[in-house]
């Protein structure tokens, strides 16, 4: 959830790292924190807060062609300046920035305390900085390989040595390390999006590699010393996608950027000849499909709803069994993993620790998994090894817009492909491959009625608390309403499914709780209907999403959206919901892309 970035070369490093910082803030964003090399030692800035009450402290811009900096979301210690990173040794010799947890952090301190040693902080990070200065090693790769022995936990590591200021030495265990290739400079970050201003040309590390990275190259090592090899990548992220270009917040630049992200996920992959849709990256062979008993997707917040979409979306065109289940809880529970199952692991960012553990039990039990994935090169995606890349650029808002939309897409293709391989008719396959190839032009349809989503927003921005309620296909799009509405406004959102409402929630409906109707003209609109009806006796508010058509029932707030082929109403029945969200946010004024609490990137458990 920290960001690190680091860089070595020629030019001056510290606005390098400022700007990757930027890039780096909706990571986690309580204190930030810069450490450069020059003439021998190490200067050091951090503070509290944004990254710009770093930037106030660099009045004069510090020296040095190397350095590292870190944003930090605290997990031991309070945010604060003493407690963020960089940490350095007592003599101010070595700087490391950590992400991760060490977990044997309070014996280690309590031995280096024993023997003198005076920290400096809270944190659990510091010890690694003074267990670097205890080493008497040769080089600094040897002192960090011999500190990790120690080390039990989680990290992604940077450190320097102001006296040695030739390198950056890295290592990977469970947070997300990557090399970024210059000219006669190297750059280390722990997201591409703090690299793609440089360049394009990345390499990942996996855990247990340690790097050494010098101005003019790297070398990568196991934790004992051994050489491995860790081939560059390209990555084909531009860096104008990661500003906000003439919008005000990210997340209503990427709400806008759906039309084109839809485009991107179905480009080359609809195959109209037989009526189905060609996916390259799965690498499944046909048979290995047919052979599929069931269908398990796994994955985390939006990206878990998201799921939740493609199951019913697998269930209804290839009539396999397919279920979501959340990444969290799945990898808790013992799990009964089966042969003939096939398994789905859904991430936008390719690094979600959850959703990696999930999927790293299932591969140790010996079954497929294959992921739908944003970040190119993720650790998600490389364990995975094989799935449908979403191609929707990157996605800087915390919370999650456009790549929910790409997913659900993702979702429609692969399941029409399985569709096809059984009894899905070819009229039907291009029944579908029509629609999919009109939801852009519809998505812009309905992103062209954000004035009257924003009026209703005025509603929501008053409540404490809101329902979100869908029957059947209609309920994912409930789940993902609600969540998008309680993170960024922090109003309290609920989602039910309708037919559950008077089985409970139905005690809690008042004339001050708006209800967020998802009523798809389908076979259920009229069981939606009664659903209202039972609403508005007990006076609640009552706004619908649904297809342009009279109501038979008074409702105080309409939004339409065009209507698609049914399997694929859910995804555009959800995209008023995000810009209602929104700007229920802008009316309470929250930090709308960097909610409280909230991160892009959970990298922790
Ligand atoms: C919600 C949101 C989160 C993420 C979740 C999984 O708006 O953004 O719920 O969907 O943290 O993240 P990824 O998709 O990166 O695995």
């Amino acid at each position: 959830m920290c960001g690190i970035v680091g860089y070595i070369g020629e030019q001056q490093a510290s606005p390098i790292l400022m700007e990757g910082l930027h890039q780096l803030e909706y990571r986690g964003y309580d204190s930030a924190g810069i450490a450069l090399a020059s003439r021998g030692e190490l200067k050091v800035f951090k503070s509290k807060g944004k990254v710009r009450n770093l930037e106030r402290l660099l009045t004069a811009q510090p020296e040095g062609t190397l350095g590292i900096a870190h944003t930090r979301w605290a997990t031991h210690g309070e945010p604060s300046d003493r407690n963020a990173h960089p940490h350095c040794d007592t003599q101010n010799r070595y700087a490391i920035v950590h992400n991760g947890i060490v977990e044997n952090a309070a014996a280690l301190r309590a031995q280096l305390e024993s023997k003198g040693v005076v920290f400096r902080s809270e944190t659990d990070s510091e010890v690694i900085a003074h267990l670097i200065a205890a080493m008497q090693a040769h080089s600094l790769a040897d002192a960090v390989r011999a500190t990790l022995r120690l080390i039990v936990g989680t990290y992604g590591l940077a450190v320097i040595d102001a006296q040695r200021p030739d390198s950056i030495v890295v290592a990977r265990n469970g947070s997300p390390v990557i090399l970024g290739i210059g000219e006669r400079e190297m750059f280390v970050a722990s997201d591409v999006s703090a690299l793609v201003r440089h360049t394009q040309q990345v390499v990942h590390l996996n855990d247990g590699d340690v790097a050494v990275v010098r101005a003019d190259g790297y070398e990568t090592f196991t934790l004992d010393g051994g050489p491995i090899s860790r081939a560059p990548l390209a990555i084909d992220w531009q860096f104008e996608s990661l500003t906000k270009g003439d919008f005000s917040h990210f997340m209503r630049k990427e709400i806008a950027e759906q039309p084109e992200a839809i485009r991107r996920v179905l480009s080359g992959r609809l195959e109209t000849r037989f009526s189905t849709t060609h996916l390259g990256g799965l690498e499944l062979a046909a048979r290995e499909l047919l052979e599929a008993k069931r269908v398990k997707i796994l994955g985390c917040g939006s990206a878990y709803i998201a799921g939740c979409v493609g199951a019913q979306l697998i269930e209804q065109l290839a009539r396999i069994p397919a279920h979501a289940e959340p990444a969290s809880e799945f990898r808790y529970r013992n799990p009964v993993i089966e042969a003939d199952t096939l398994y789905i692991a859904v991430s936008q960012s390719g690094e979600t620790f959850d959703t990696l553990s999930a999927v790293q039990e299932v591969k140790r039990k010996g079954a497929r998994v294959f992921g739908i994935i944003n970040s190119v090169g993720s650790t998600i995606a490389r364990e995975c090894g094989r799935g449908i890349y979403l191609h929707a650029g990157p996605e800087v808002a915390v919370v999650s817009t456009k790549t929910f939309t790409s997913t659900a897409v993702a979702f429609a293709l692969f399941a029409i492909y399985l569709g096809r391989l059984r009894d899905l008719s070819a009229a039907n396959g291009a029944r579908l491959l029509n629609a999919l190839s009109a939801l852009p032009a519809q998505v812009e349809a309905i992103l062209a009625q954000e004035d009257r989503i924003a009026s209703i927003a005025t509603a929501f921005a008053k409540t404490r608390d809101a329902y979100f309620v869908g029957r059947a296909a209609g309920y994912p799009v409930a789940m993902e309403g609600a969540l998008k509405l309680k993170e960024v406004s922090y109003v309290h959102a609920e989602a039910y499914p309708a037919s559950e409402l008077k089985h409970g929630p139905l005690a809690l409906i008042a004339p001050d709780t708006p209800t967020l109707v998802v009523l798809p003209r389908d076979d259920l609109f009229a069981k939606n209907v009664s659903t209202i009806e039972e609403i508005r006796a007990r006076r609640g508010p009552t706004y619908v999403v649904t297809h342009p058509q009279p109501l038979p029932v008074a409702v105080d707030g309409v939004i339409e959206v065009p209507k698609s082929e049914p399997e694929f109403d859910p995804i555009l029945l959800n995209i008023p919901l995000q810009l209602l969200a929104y700007h229920t946010a802008l009316a309470r004024g929250t930090d709308i892309d960097q909610p409280r609490n909230l991160a892009k990137s959970v990298t922790v458990e």
